[in-house]
This record gives C-alpha cells, structure tokens and sequence, in this order.
C-alpha cells in the first residue's frame, strides 16, 4: 500500500498496475549462456517493482524511488536517453520494442527495486523485463515472456552496449517459485526442476566491494571465447558454439589454442559440462555432487577464466572454511557482486556470522547476507 500512496505523491495520479520481475541467482553455468551452454538459474524474492498508469502524452516518466529522481523518455526521441544513467534500460527495452512494431503509450513508472545494484544478481534485467511487462499490460498488447526475455537483451545489447547473454532476462522473465531453471541458451529450451536441497539452504552474500570495469572485461571474455572457437573449427568444423564441444572432443582439438584462450575455453567446456552433471545431481537429490560441481565452478571462474578477483575469491573461500558449508561459489559476471553458499539448515545465523567476521578481516569490506527465496519471475496485478 505504501509504494501505491507513493506513486500518488509523486505522480499525483491513483496508479492502474503494479508489477515485478525478479534478480535471479544462478547455480551453475556462468559465462556460458553466450557459449550456447546450459545454465540453472532461478528467481529470487528480491525483485524490480513497477507500479504504472498511463498519462495520456507521448512521454515516459520513469521515478527511481531510492534515488528520488525522475527521467522522462521521449517515445518520439527515444535516441537522446542514451547517455543518460538512471533511464537508459528503460528506453533501451521501449527502444527494441518500438522497433519490433510494439504499440508503446505514455505513462508514469514508479520503480522499486530491492535487487541490490551491481552485487550480480541482475537488478539490470529485472528492470528490463519490468518495464516491458508494464507497457505490454498498459497497452493491453497479448505478449509472450520468452520473446519478452529476448528483446530485453537485445536492448541490453544494442542500447546500453553490454554484450551479455540471455541467461539473466530468461531467469528474470521465466522463472517459478520454488524452481531451479535448466536452461539451453543455444535453442532456449528450458524444463524446470524443483529446487530441493534436502537438508541445506542456499545462502545469498555480497561482498560489497564497488566492482569497476565489468562491463569491458566482461565483453572482452566474448572476444577471447569467440576467438577461441574461431580457431577449434579448424579441428572440429561443425561446432557451431562452444557448448557443441564435449570434453573429449576438446582435448583432441585443444593443440590450436594456447595462453589465455585456452585457458577460457577450457573453462567455457568444462563447465558446460558440470551443468548437465549439476542437473541430474539436483534432480536425484545428490546435494553432495551438486556441492562439488558448484565449488569447481567458482575455481575454474578465478583460476581458469579470471573473473572472480580478490574479494569474491575471500568470500567463497571463507565460506567453505565455515562449518556446515558445502559448497560457495561467484555467480553472474563476477568482478565483485554476490557469492551463493550451500549451508545446512540450522548453522546458517552462525555461518553469517563466522565467514561477515573472515572475510571483513581479510578484505577489509563488510559482505551483506540476504534472505532470499525462490519465487515467480513476474507478477502482475491491475489495481
Ligand atoms: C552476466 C550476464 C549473463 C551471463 C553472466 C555470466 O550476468 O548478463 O548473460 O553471461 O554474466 O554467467
């Protein structure tokens, strides 16, 4: 009800639809989507709401209610909120939608998000796929949420210059409660598996540490990957993306790279690897092969793709330190952002505490702990 008296106050209009889509946390698979991998994400509580009406103008008023600002977009000049912060994502997404012969109308969005920004949990594609949903609902346009997630990162893409995959948009805009999502990043194809871990809990940390430079080092690792598969297609020229070269057929080939490449897709085919076994582990229930797959995962991401960095390195490896933690891992682009732990029920208040204190002491940084639960992806509620 608050957000709703909000909207009035700062708009001065009752609002017509309240929206959310969520931050997701992935299990296993990271930065493979752009490979053609699988991935396992899922949606969290933590989410982007919206709540909207629209204004009768050819204006989108989009207010930020932790910064308290307000952009206006203009859907006759979408191109001049290119440069701007706060706002891009959104003329990004009314941008490709736009382009894709959407019907778009004025309106005021008032957004509230409680995914943290720049911690790796996507606060980026919950506000994308946010904003889409709202303009389809304002408009009454019939939509489908897998296109929906595609077009999000086309906006990513082409507007705001992040070559990410489409990992985060699916989870974003696909994902269900209590579900882990296996997700084929070459043809989409996803089957939800239900999130169980026996007798653990999935445990949400962020190191805190303001991570610069991500989006060029992440774009970076698209070249190196790339280049990479430019060169095994001498070995094995039907491979059409990274995730087509099982292991075996890697080590035949793998005599073309050296240095840096190789050590990137090493990591790229391997981990793609590690999400099928991954798969099978959690829907047998096997939590212990589950833990062991999520913790080589993170050491191929620092050792092999070098993408963790100190501090995220700190705070897996604290965790795993810690009694009645079995696996910790780096999830999304890395450079900083948020740690997933696997702890046992009942030692989690205690392995708060134990690896806040470790990790402080060697970093210098204090890690933010989250309580988290799996949820839908979107939600929508005309008010
Ligand atoms: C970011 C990107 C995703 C994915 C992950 C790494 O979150 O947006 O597409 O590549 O990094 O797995």
């Amino acid at each position: 009800m608050e957000k709703i008296r909000l909207f009035q106050e700062v708009f001065g209009q009752m609002p017509t639809l309240d929206v959310s889509a969520a931050g997701r946390i992935n299990l296993i698979g990271e930065h493979v989507d752009y490979c053609g991998g699988l991935v396992m994400p899922a949606s969290l509580n933590l989410c982007c709401r919206v709540i909207a009406r629209r204004n009768g103008t050819h204006f989108v008023n989009v207010y930020a209610d932790d910064l308290k600002v307000t952009a206006t977009l203009d859907l006759n000049d979408l191109e001049a909120a290119r440069s701007l912060g706060w706002g891009k994502y959104q003329a990004g997404v009314l941008d490709v939608m736009k382009k894709a012969g959407a019907r778009l109308v004025g309106c005021d969005l008032y957004y509230s998000c409680s995914v943290p920004f720049g911690s790796g949990l996507s606060s980026s594609a919950a506000i994308e796929v946010a904003t889409a949903v709202a303009m389809y609902e304002l408009t009454g346009e019939a939509y489908d949420l897998k296109e929906t997630a595609v077009l999000c990162q086309k906006a990513e893409n082409e507007f705001c210059g992040v070559n990410c995959g489409i990992m985060d948009q699916f989870a974003s805009a696909m994902g269900k409660k209590d579900s882990a999502i296996l997700l084929n990043c070459k043809t989409l194809a996803c089957e939800y598996i239900p999130f169980a871990l026996g007798k653990y809990e999935l445990i949400v940390a962020n190191c805190n540490k303001p991570h610069a430079l991500v989006t060029s080092k992440y774009n970076e690792r698209r070249q190196e990957v790339e280049e990479a598969l430019s060169l095994l297609k001498r070995e094995v020229p039907e491979a059409s993306c990274l995730a087509d070269i099982s292991p075996a057929r890697f080590e035949e080939a793998k005599h073309v790279l050296s240095g840096k490449i190789l050590d990137r897709a090493t990591h790229v085919v391997y981990e793609c690897a590690r999400v099928k076994e991954a798969a099978d582990a959690l829907k047998a229930g096997d939590i212990r092969s589950l833990a062991a797959l999520i913790n080589a995962s993170h050491d191929s991401l620092s050792k092999l793709y070098e993408v963790t960095g100190k501090e995220p390195d700190a705070l897996a490896y604290a965790a795993r330190e810690t009694e009645g933690c079995i696996a910790s891992r780096m999830i999304g682009a890395g450079f900083g952002g948020c740690t997933i732990s696997l702890v046992e029920k009942g030692k989690t208040e205690a392995f708060k505490e134990a690896v806040g204190k470790k990790y402080a002491k060697e970093t210098g940084y204090m890690a933010a702990f989250y309580d988290t639960s799996i949820e839908d992806g979107v939600k929508v509620k005309h008010l």
